[in-house]
C-alpha cells in the first residue's frame, strides 16, 4: 500500500472544511483523497484524476466497496483538468493537489519495469493505452545522441555518455529486455558511492521522458490555476529536481496571479523518512490564487 507523503503538512496548508470541493490530480491508491474527504462531508466533493487505467479500475472498485460517493474518479491525465472540470460541471474549487511521480503499486505490482530491483519487461508507461513508445523501444532503438540527451535532460545523469555507449554495445549482441538487465549494465559502468542505486537516474530519465511528465506538470499547473476559485490553493509535491524546476518556473511566470505560501520549501521530517524512505526526496510547494 502506498504511504501518502507529507499528508499532515498538505492538510495544514489546505485547511479543508465541511462542504468544500477539491481536486486530487494524482489519486494513486487513494490515500490522500480518502483522508481529505472526511473533512469535506457531508456535501463536499473531490474530483480525482488517475491516468493509469489499471490503478483507476482498482480505485473505482475501492470507492464502490467503501460506498464512497463523494469522490468522483476519472481515468484522465491531469493535463486535462480544465476540460474535465467543465464536462463534470465541478464548481467552487478550493484546492488542487499534485502528488507527483508513480505509486508504490507501480514499483511493486504493475509488472511494467518501473523498478530496477525486479526482473520485468522494460515498459514504464503509466498509460499503455495512450502512449505507444516503451522503455524497451528507447533502450534498444534510440541512437547514441538520443540516449545521451534523454539521460541528461530527464535524469541529470552525469555519466550519460558512457552509459549510452555501453547500451549500444550490449544491444548489438542481444536485445536488452528487462529492468534488471538494464540495471545491471548501468551498475557495471557506474560505480555509485552514494547509498542510492546507480541506475536510479537512468530509470527516472526513461520514465519521465516516456510519460512526458514535465510537460504534463507544466500544463496541469496552468490548468489548475485557471479552474481554482479566488483564494483557492495549489499544493505540489515533487520528487526530483527537474519537476521542482517546472514548479519554480510556473511560480515566476504567474507571480501576479498567485501568492506563494511556502517561502521555504517544505520537506519531510526525519521521522517520516525513517518510516517511509521513499519520502526522502519529497519537496512541497504551495500557493494561493489571488
Ligand atoms: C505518488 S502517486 C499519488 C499517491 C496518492 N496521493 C496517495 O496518497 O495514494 C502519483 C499517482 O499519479 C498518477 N499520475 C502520474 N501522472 C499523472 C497524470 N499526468 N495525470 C493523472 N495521474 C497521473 C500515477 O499513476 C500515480 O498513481
Amino acid at each position: 500500500m502506498h504511504k501518502t507523503v507529507l499528508l499532515k503538512e498538505t492538510l495544514e496548508i489546505l485547511e479543508p472544511k465541511q462542504n468544500e470541493n477539491f481536486i486530487d490530480a494524482t489519486f494513486g491508491e487513494g490515500g490522500l483523497s480518502l483522508t481529505l474527504i472526511e473533512y469535506l462531508k457531508p456535501k463536499g466533493k473531490i474530483l480525482a484524476f488517475e491516468w493509469d487505467p489499471v490503478l483507476y479500475e482498482l480505485g473505482i472498485k475501492k470507492l464502490k466497496k467503501m460506498k464512497e460517493k463523494n469522490i468522483r474518479l476519472v481515468n484522465k491525465n491531469f493535463r486535462e483538468i480544465k476540460k474535465v472540470v467543465r464536462k463534470e460541471k465541478f464548481l467552487n474549487i478550493k484546492g488542487v493537489i499534485f502528488d507527483l511521480g508513480v505509486s508504490n503499486w507501480h514499483y511493486e505490482e504493475s509488472r511494467r519495469g518501473f523498478s530496477f530491483r525486479k526482473e520485468e519487461p522494460l515498459d514504464m508507461r503509466i498509460n499503455p493505452q495512450e502512449i505507444k513508445i516503451t522503455a524497451f523501444d528507447i533502450v534498444n532503438y534510440a541512437n547514441y545522441s538520443e540516449l545521451v540527451r534523454i539521460f541528461r535532460e530527464y535524469g541529470e545523469e552525469p555519466e550519460a555518455n558512457k552509459i549510452a555507449k555501453e547500451i549500444i554495445e550490449r544491444r548489438k549482441i542481444k536485445k536488452i529486455e528487462t529492468s534488471s538487465e538494464l540495471a545491471e549494465i548501468v551498475k557495471q559502468i557506474k560505480k555509485s558511492k552514494k547509498k542510492i542505486h546507480p541506475a536510479t537516474q537512468i530509470f527516472m530519465a526513461l520514465r519521465v521522458f516516456i510519460n512526458d511528465e514535465l510537460k504534463n506538470l507544466d500544463e496541469g499547473l496552468e490548468s489548475a490555476l485557471d479552474v481554482l476559485e479566488k483564494g483557492g490553493k495549489i499544493v505540489v509535491i515533487t520528487f526530483q529536481g527537474l519537476e521542482d524546476r517546472v514548479v519554480k518556473k510556473f511560480i515566476k511566470r504567474n507571480r501576479k496571479r498567485i501568492e506563494v505560501l511556502t517561502k521555504n520549501v517544505v520537506k519531510p521530517t526525519q521521522e517520516e523518512i525513517k518510516e517511509n524512505p521513499k519520502a526522502r526526496s519529497a519537496k512541497l510547494r504551495a500557493f494561493k490564487k489571488l
